[in-house]
């Protein structure tokens, strides 16, 4: 499965969610989540998001690995989300910060 990783962190741009054929994307309150299960490995996300936050899950960038169990857990909890949505305010303040887990709200 495609994985979302550390820069969707509030950024949360929901371009990816347009063109997944299987809806597979799941909201939180600052970060989507793919569900594993549902996920067929199509790689059209990939391209969609503007700070490049989703990987195949056999490249995930190092260190960033804990993102595969946590996407897979939040989706199960969060709603799915099938169309775009206005970024939060100050989406630009946090586009190039890394290592944004600790502002994960769930
Ligand atoms: Fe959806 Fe394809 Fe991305 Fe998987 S890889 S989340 S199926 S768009
Ligand atoms: Fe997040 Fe990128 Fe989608 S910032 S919401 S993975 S377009």
């Amino acid at each position: 499965a495609y994985v979302v990783t550390d820069a969707c962190i509030k950024c949360k741009y929901t371009d990816c969610v347009e063109v997944c054929p299987v809806d597979c994307f799941h909201e939180g309150p600052n970060f989507l989540a793919i569900d594993p299960d549902e996920c067929i490995d199509c790689s059209l996300c990939v391209a969609e998001c503007p700070v490049g936050a989703i990987y195949p899950e056999d490249d995930v960038p190092k260190g960033q690995e804990a993102f595969i169990q946590l996407n897979a857990d939040l989706a199960k909890n969060w709603p799915g989300i099938v169309s775009r949505i206005d970024p939060p305010a100050d989406h630009a303040d946090w586009a190039e910060v890394k290592d944004k887990l600790r502002f994960l709200e769930r």
